[in-house]
């Protein structure tokens, strides 16, 4: 008998019970720390896993009473929600998304488990892996944009840097991709509202990146906390056990989302929490975060005859499966790293090299950065200048530790004058340092406008109707531009920030998102020049809330919005066109791109497509080109989106250089998902279009066609 089939024989149903309960550790002046009655039940058996428990010494003293006295001796595991970073704050997911390097996203996930693991962590809730285009929406601050094609990269290079090599090897951590699924579609971008999408956009936008999960082994899923057409994804069989367990063929284990079981009630598809309980495990929730539903539902939902205590097996099964994989009962103190992760400075460098790999530059009129010689006295106006920029789901991160704009400039640029003033608070309405402030901009060459969103204006929760600039900042802004001096914005957010105003005036405009512990270095190499910058936008940016939802990947309509045709698909007082598409963002140089090719001409189902492009660096200065690879199959049997993202790569050039970039597509990457949504290819012409961003005037194109 293998050791779990003696455990589970050896169990009574508590002790399985308490293996599917998860429950929440407190905080103290110290740090996290087992609250309640939380030792006595480990010591009874009657919990699996911790939440928000962690420290190397702290996870020690709670997992020996599992280890040494319980009465199966079976190990906990600790999990935590290492977002971008865990004592290291890396840039937040969209940001991170920015920099389009697959290598770098799996680093900084790296240096996240081995930190996580040092401070005894097990189990990780990312990566968060919800496409969503819907800028309302505070957590789009967490996942990697609109397109499902980036997500499930990045899906996968997480992966990678969480799972390490080995996932029993002490240095690694157990990924939770969440939320599954459609999590990001909420209605009118509400946070825990319903989604209600069509099964093609399951299949064709939310279900990829968890499908590439499953297909790079990830051992466990978090279920949304949302409904999808009315059935809540905590009771969602049919896409629980049926489509990722049966179809996708996914054996890890489910972890429900915090209290989600017992939120089924409020759902209003459980009566009680027996009901609640019953529904989710037969769903295939595994393991119950916080609710203690389990704990107080099973019992009584099996008495009733709501639920066969083999499907509780089957989940105990799983955990155990779980924690084996994880080494933990032969390694339960997870030794090879106990005493923390040394290193946490040369990881710094790891965050500062990310953290200027995200920042976008918007815009930059008569390339006004980098900042000049000439120019020696800077005021730094605006509320983000000295906040915290270590951005929502900041873990482990340590503000005090962390960089601020102002501080990031001061050393970058310690031979000029800068001078400070907030002017307007971040939020609210307290306008009281306005006048001081445009005093101080009267005497400056520069001005810098530090804006944007403080770190609890997005992440979990944090949706917003109006997504301009929070409380009176418009105003500032407007006073300093009506200075007409040169003045450049750095906008901190989580989210595209609709501010065309803003964007159209000022002379130079940079997204710097939450850049985490370096922000305030990584957008000082940036202004300053010593670093070229590199980041794209992996999500369109609205000019205005009522385009939203804006995305490349839109169906072209029977009526393609014509300007002088009344009857097209437009808005009568908007633009159809977004501030910025996907995948811009300018550089201190400029690239060109010409003669695409695609070979062959005519393509076989089994056959390759090679696919080159020239790319030049025209400007003055060495650079980093970075170009998407679209196509687009314009007569199919189902409408085909204007432009489907197939790939992007990075190249770097020295000023005047020219170089081939090279790709490889198979004629299976032209498939899509037919009436039936099986894949299918259908025989015709395709488009290949190459660009360094979605914008369809800048982008170049060749055809070939598949002949079957
Ligand atoms: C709620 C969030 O939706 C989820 O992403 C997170 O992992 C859990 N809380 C645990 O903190």
């Amino acid at each position: 008998m293998s050791r779990i089939d003696e455990l589970l024989a050896a169990m009574t149903l508590d002790e399985k019970i308490g293996q599917l309960t998860m429950v929440s550790a407190g905080m103290a002046v110290t740090g996290p720390v087992v609250t309640g009655g939380g030792t006595e039940a480990v010591r009874r058996g009657r919990i699996g896993s911790f939440l928000n428990l962690w420290g190397a010494e702290t996870v020690h003293v709670t997992q020996r009473i599992a280890v040494e006295e319980s009465r199966l001796r079976i190990p906990l595991f600790f999990a935590f929600d290492v977002i971008h970073g865990h004592r290291t704050t890396f840039p937040i997911p969209l940001a991170e998304a920015a920099a389009f390097d697959p290598d770098l996203w799996e680093e900084t996930a790296r240096a996240a488990a081995i930190e996580a693991a040092g401070d005894g962590l097990s189990i990780v809730f990312s990566p968060m892996i919800d496409v969503t285009r819907d800028p309302r929406w505070g957590r789009i601050a967490e996942g990697a944009g609109e397109d499902p094609w980036v997500t499930a990269r990045l899906a996968e290079a997480k992966l990678r840097g969480l799972h390490g090599a080995d996932l029993s090897a002490g240095d690694t951590v157990a990924a939770v991709a969440k939320h599954f699924c459609a999590y990001g579609a909420p209605t009118a971008g509400r946070e825990y509202t319903s989604a209600d999408v069509s099964e093609r956009a399951l299949h064709e936008v939310y279900l990829p990146p968890f499908a590439a999960a499953v297909a790079a082994g990830v051992v466990a899923i978090m279920p949304a906390f949302n409904d999808l057409a009315g059935v809540p994804m905590t009771a969602n069989a049919p896409l629980l056990r049926g489509l990722l367990r049966q179809e996708l063929g996914f054996d890890g284990v489910i972890i429900s989302d915090y209290n989600a079981v017992a939120e089924l009630i409020n759902h209003g598809v459980a009566g009680d929490v027996a009901e609640a309980a019953a529904l989710a495990i037969k769903a295939g929730v595994d393991i119950d975060m916080v609710a203690r539903a389990y704990e107080r539902g099973l019992p009584s939902a099996i008495e009733r005859g709501l639920v066969e205590v083999t499907l509780i097996e089957e989940a105990v099964r799983r955990v155990l499966v779980l924690k084996e994989r994880l080494g933990l009962f032969d390694d339960p103190y997870r030794r090879g790293i106990a005493g923390g992760a040394p290193g946490h400075e040369q990881r710094r460098v790891l965050g500062r090299e990310i953290a200027r790999r995200a920042i976008v530059l918007l815009t930059n009129a008569h390339d006004l950065l980098p900042i000049a010689e000439e120019i020696r006295r800077i005021a730094v106006v605006g509320p983000l200048a000295e906040a915290n920029m270590l951005g929502p789901w900041a873990g482990a991160g340590r503000a005090e530790e962390a960089v601020t704009i102002l501080e990031g400039l001061r050393s970058a640029l310690a031979n000029r004058d800068i001078v400070r003033a907030e002017g307007v608070s971040a939020g609210g309405d307290d306008v009281s340092g306005l006048a001081a402030a445009i005093d101080l901009c009267r005497s400056a060459d520069l001005i810098i406008l530090a804006v944007g969103e403080t770190a609890a204006m997005s992440g979990e929760a944090a949706s917003r109707a109006d997504p301009g600039l929070p409380g009176r900042q418009r105003e500032l802004c407007e006073a300093v531009l009506a200075l007409s001096k040169p003045t450049v914005a750095i906008l901190s957010c989580g989210r595209p920030l609709m501010v065309p105003w803003l964007t159209d005036r000022a002379s130079a405009v940079l997204v710097s998102w939450f850049l985490g512990l370096e922000a305030g270095h990584a957008i000082a190499d940036v202004v300053t020049g010593r670093f070229n910058p590199t980041g794209r936008l992996p999500v369109t940016w609205p000019r205005h809330v009522g385009q939203v939802p804006i995305y490349f990947a839109r169906r072209p309509s029977g009526r393609p919005a014509a300007p002088t045709d009344h009857y097209t698909s437009k808005y009568i007082d908007e633009s159809v066109t977004p501030l910025f598409p996907f995948g811009h963002g300018l550089s201190y140089t400029r690239f060109t791109l010409a003669n695409l090719r695609a070979e062959p001409a005519a393509l076989r189902p089994d056959g390759k497509l090679d696919i080159a492009v020239e790319v030049t660096n025209a400007g003055a200065r060495d650079g980093q080109a970075t170009v998407f690879l679209f196509i687009r199959d314009p007569v199919a049997s189902v409408a085909r989106p204007v432009l489907e993202l197939r790939s992007f790569a990075r190249i770097r050039l020295a000023a005047g250089a020219c170089e081939t970039m090279r790709w490889v597509l198979a004629a299976s990457d032209l498939a899509f998902l037919g009436p039936d949504l099986k894949p299918r290819l259908e025989p015709g012409e395709f488009d290949i279009f190459a660009g360094e961003s979605a914008d369809p005037d800048r982008l170049i194109s060749a055809k070939i066609r598949l002949t079957i």
